[in-house]
């Protein structure tokens, strides 16, 4: 059997196998809670054979949301649709983390015209940024720490497996990592560990109440896309530092985003092997220098190649977004033939669809079905 395909384990949640659902946001939700259509993709995704799936962002506070259609866990009414989640999945032989999230300055829907989205600074010039915001107050980034810690254990409630933190893509904790949009005099801001110091009181306020032997894992974007925002060597220091602090994974993704999909999370023209696996370097030396286990994720495709990723210990588990879109039970069809080629291109229409406020959905595999159709129209 291929290591891929080992049992393994985070902490105390056991796996049955390395391969996680990245994250992805689906545009399914109602008003925040769970919908049908979630459940059901949901339920796909566990019978298709991933170990561990990790929910879209899920916002633990009405000013860190970001879409009409994403799920909430910012309440107590929120917990029975969860659990409904968590159940569909169990029962498909998978583990399901809730992803944790706040938007800061991208956040979309205030609850008043007089609400502006927060951010750690205000910069008085940024190309990559048009929408208002303001910073942060004190006190407003405290009743954030304990909106992710009451996120948390509603999560523990509504039957997660484990909380995965979004400290990547250019959100709000990704925006106190980076020294771009941090520009704080105070204790949250200039060093890298008063930039991380919500990334900490985050963790702290979590682990007080979920206990001590649940997982808490992060997504942290180790540099940036764009020369004046978070370099590498910074970005590896704050993982090293993340998982000084406690976190008990780490998924290593991008920060704030530059222009372009080439400069985002969600790279395109991945045409061939060796633009696959492009966080593969950062992740490889990260993994030399902590002790926790490590997930790659971006541009995966290839079987052969995450094997030896596995193989040579540059990473602990493969997370894969887009090619599940497009086949979520892809894990069957690599576990018959090892060298099956995915069928995602990674066009990132399924993104701009969810831009659109269309649902998740593979717009590649339609315009194939409708050609296919077209074809045995035109035959007959
Ligand atoms: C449609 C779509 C939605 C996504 N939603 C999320 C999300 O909710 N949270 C997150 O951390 N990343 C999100 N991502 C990024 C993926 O988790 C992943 O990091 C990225 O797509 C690279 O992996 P891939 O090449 O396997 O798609 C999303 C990506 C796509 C394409």
């Amino acid at each position: 059997m291929s290591i891929l395909f080992e049992p393994t384990s985070i902490m105390n949640m056991s796996l049955r196998n390395r391969f996680v659902r990245s994250a992805t946001y689906d545009g399914c939700a109602n008003d925040g809670y769970v919908t049908e259509s979630q459940t059901n993709l949901y339920s796909m995704l566990a019978k298709g054979g991933v170990g561990l799936i990790i929910t879209g962002i899920t916002y633990v506070h009405p000013a860190g949301q970001i879409s009409k259609f994403q799920n909430s866990i910012a309440g107590e009414e929120f917990i029975p649709g969860l659990k409904k989640l968590t159940h569909t999945v169990h029962d498909g032989g998978a583990k399901i983390a809730v992803q944790l999230f706040h938007a800061g300055r991208e956040a979309r829907f205030p609850r008043s015209r007089e609400e502006v989205p927060l951010a750690p600074s205000l910069l008085e010039t940024d190309p990559y940024h048009e929408r208002e915001y303001r910073a942060m107050r004190r006190d407003e980034i405290w009743e954030v720490i304990r909106a992710f810690g009451d996120g948390a254990r509603r999560a523990r409630e509504a039957g997660f497996d484990a909380v995965q933190l979004h400290a990547a893509h250019g959100y709000l904790l990704s925006q106190f990592l980076s020294p771009f949009t941090n520009r704080r005099q105070d204790e949250w801001g200039g060093n890298i560990g008063n930039r991380l110091r919500l990334h900490r009181e985050i963790y702290q306020d979590v682990r007080r109440k979920v206990g001590e032997d649940y997982p808490v894992l992060i997504k942290v974007g180790v540099q940036d896309g764009f020369p004046e925002g978070l370099g590498f060597n910074e970005g590896k220091q704050a993982a090293k530092l993340l998982a000084t602090i406690g976190y008990d994974a780490l998924e290593i993704s991008q920060g704030l985003r530059g222009l372009g999909y080439e400069n985002t999370e969600f790279k395109t023209n991945i045409h061939d092997i060796n633009h696959e696996a492009y966080y593969r370097q950062s992740c490889r030396e990260i993994k030399k220098e902590v002790d926790v286990p490590v997930i790659l994720v971006g541009g995966l495709r290839t079987f052969k190649l995450m094997e030896e990723i596995i193989q040579n210990n540059e990473s602990d588990f493969v997370s894969l977004s887009r090619p599940f879109i497009r086949e979520p039970d892809i894990l069957d069809k690599w576990k018959k033939d090892d060298s099956y080629k995915a069928r995602c291109i990674s066009c990132n229409r399924c993104f701009d669809g969810l831009l659109k406020r269309e649902t998740l959905r593979c717009f590649q595999e339609d315009r194939e079905k409708h050609r296919e159709a077209r074809d045995v129209h035109n035959k007959n």
